[in-house]
């Protein structure tokens, strides 16, 4: 949001203050007004003045006073006085409020403040541990109010749309039992009986179908979600989520929901109008990015080679896919650099990495490379044909299993292009079609690639004993610049469908009973078809307001290893409060398992 954009937002002043300091401009000139905020600066002009710059969190004003000891920098104060026009000459243009000043200033000191531990310029680099030690002081600069906002912001226009088309706000339990999502969750012991835990929801997905079940029809919350899993940039343990479901819907309909939520938000927060959102497969997205999160606002695309290489003698060509690169800026990409590639390919999972630098001689382009003499003339004009690669370019090939070669080059495609997008532009789609399950576990079960409420595709479901790994779901994601926004699906509403799935992924009658009865039971007595959605509320207003990590748009983040460095949390708790719960800690807990 611009500045002129927040002045639109200043809300009428009341209590204590007259005016919040944006609405003060040159058309107020003459009039007497009361601001309330934080001395920002304190400059002394002679023996004889002194300039306040006072900030509230619509901007900054300068007020100009006689010469007054006491008056530091944070302090809180309530300032009376005069608007008038700025001597020519002083104005500032970096100011919203810098044609204008305040003068003939009573200060009322609200409230003193010791000297802050870091300055609240942006401008200024703080350490993030510093600004999280003390974010309530953190949260008093400008890019903190900003993103606050703008998230403030973000959930108003959710709301206002999910209000239009129909849906009903429904707040589910915190205190819950466990589901099958695939995260880590976290345990709350009961004090009353003793030896069992409530856990916390990973998402109210659970709760959200048995809404259906109960004829909500169309549900919505902005629900706060819990994992215990390992922190990143985008992620936190709690986090929240636009979480949606509606009934007698199909895929279709979802996406137009979120497509009405995500405009109502772009528009709020951008004020452009969201494009129609386009689809890819998942398949498509793999071979043509290798992610299923695609960043497409960079045009290299993975290419296909398999067919040329299919009866290579070039030892490490020979493997299921043959995937090539067109690497973008070659110029950048010296011997050592190539070398650190191939030893990112191996950090990922691969064997390595071929380069082939296209140089022209005597006879047209050609390709240099350590490798270029086991390669084929006719093997070496295809590739140039298939890549279109010119003189000067570098092509990257990676030879695989396809899912390895085209994750390991499409990681490689961002390592080298992720800088060249233009931070501007907000690049949302949807992935569809992906595949019901991703892999086996440890006991050689399949895992649910979304949750095992999945509906397949029903074309396939004949597959589902035969060959799983082909069979697709109604699932979707939605991606944004190459973030997972959020995903969902159709649910399994039938009750022999469902057991047919928790059959093939390994989870018993029994299991199934213990863990989510409750669910399975509901569905005996009328289940509506239903499906839904949930999106990152963290994730999108962090790309809206151009920020790297979500912690810039939450209150109050923990830190990368779980810490929250402003209270202290977690800590040990009196020995009497684990004995209430019947648990006896061990002396130092290990940092992980
Ligand atoms: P899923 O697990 O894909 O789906 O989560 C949906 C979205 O929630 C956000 N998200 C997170 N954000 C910050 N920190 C985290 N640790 C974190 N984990 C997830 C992401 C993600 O895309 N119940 C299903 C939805 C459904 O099927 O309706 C679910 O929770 O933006």
């Amino acid at each position: 949001m611009s500045a002129s954009q927040l002045r639109d937002l200043v809300p009428p002043a009341r209590g204590l203050r007259s005016h919040y300091v944006a609405a003060i401009t040159e058309e107020s000139i003459g009039q007497e007004v009361t601001i309330c905020g934080w001395i920002n600066k304190v400059r002394e002009q002679g023996k004889q003045l002194i300039f306040l710059d006072v900030r509230d969190h619509t901007g900054v004003i300068q007020c100009v006073l006689p010469h007054q000891e006491g008056l530091r920098t944070e302090f809180v104060v309530a300032i009376k006085a005069e608007v008038a026009q700025r001597p020519d000459g002083t104005e500032n243009e970096n100011l919203a409020s810098g044609r204008v000043e305040l003068r003939n200033c009573t200060v009322e000191v609200l409230n003193a403040a010791e000297p802050l531990p870091f300055p609240l310029s942006d401008r200024l680099e703080v350490d993030e541990s510093t600004r999280l030690r003390y974010r309530y002081l953190d949260i008093r600069r400008a890019s903190m109010q900003r993103n606050l906002r703008i998230r403030s912001r973000v959930n108003a226009a959710i709301r206002r749309s999910m209000d239009q088309q129909g849906f009903v706000e429904v707040e589910t339990p915190l205190l819950w039992t466990p589901t099958p999502e695939g995260a880590r969750e976290f345990v709350v012991p009961s004090r009353l009986q003793t030896g069992q835990a409530y856990v916390l929801p990973q998402s109210p997905q659970i709760a959200k179908q048995l809404l259906m079940v109960g004829g909500i029809d169309r549900y919505y919350q902005i629900a706060r979600c819990l994992r215990d899993e390992d922190l990143r940039a985008d992620r936190q343990f709690e986090f929240t989520q636009l979480d949606l479901e509606a009934s007698f819907v199909g895929q279709e309909d979802i996406m137009n929901f979120i497509s009405h939520a995500m405009a109502s938000v772009v528009e709020d927060v951008r004020g452009i109008n969201l494009p129609e959102v386009g689809e890819i497969t998942w398949r498509d997205a793999m071979d043509r990015f290798g992610s299923d999160k695609p960043e497409r606002r960079f045009t290299t695309e993975l290419i296909d080679l398999s067919k040329i290489f299919a009866s290579t003698s070039v030892r490490a060509l020979s493997a299921p896919t043959v995937k090539a690169l067109v690497a973008p800026e070659p110029e950048k990409l010296s011997r050592s650099r190539l070398d650190q590639l191939i030893d990112r390919a191996k950090e990922l999972g691969g064997k390595g990495l071929l380069w082939l630098k296209v140089i022209r001689n005597e006879t047209g382009l050609s390709v240099e490379s350590p490798v270029a003499k086991f390669f084929s003339e006719s093997e070496i004009s295809e590739v140039l044909s298939a890549t279109q690669a010119t003189e000067g370019d570098i092509v990257l090939i990676v030879a695989d299993e396809w899912e390895q070669a085209v994750k390991i080059l499409g990681q490689i495609r961002l390592d080298l292009g992720r800088h060249l997008v233009d931070g501007a532009v907000l690049d949302f789609f949807w992935v569809v079609d992906f595949p019901l399950f991703e892999g086996h576990d440890e006991h050689g079960n399949l895992l649910s690639a979304h949750h095992p409420f999945t509906m397949p595709n029903l074309e396939d479901i004949e597959l589902l004993e035969s060959d799983p790994l082909s069979v697709r779901s109604q699932s979707y994601d939605l991606v944004l610049n190459g973030w997972e926004l959020g995903s969902g699906s159709i649910r399994i509403h039938r009750r022999d469908i469902q057991e047919k799935i928790f059959r093939v992924l390994g989870i018993s009658e029994e299991d199934a009973q213990d863990r989510f009865g409750f669910l399975l039971n509901a569905f005996r007595f009328g289940a509506p078809p239903h499906g839904g959605f949930a999106f990152g509320i963290d994730r999108l207003t962090s790309i809206l307001a151009g920020e790297d990590t979500i912690r810039e748009v939450i209150a109050f983040p923990k830190t990368q290893s779980g810490a929250d460095l402003m209270t202290g949390a977690p800590k040990p708790l009196p020995p009497t409060t684990w004995s209430q719960l019947g648990l006896t800690p061990r002396p130092q807990s290990p940092r992980s398992s």
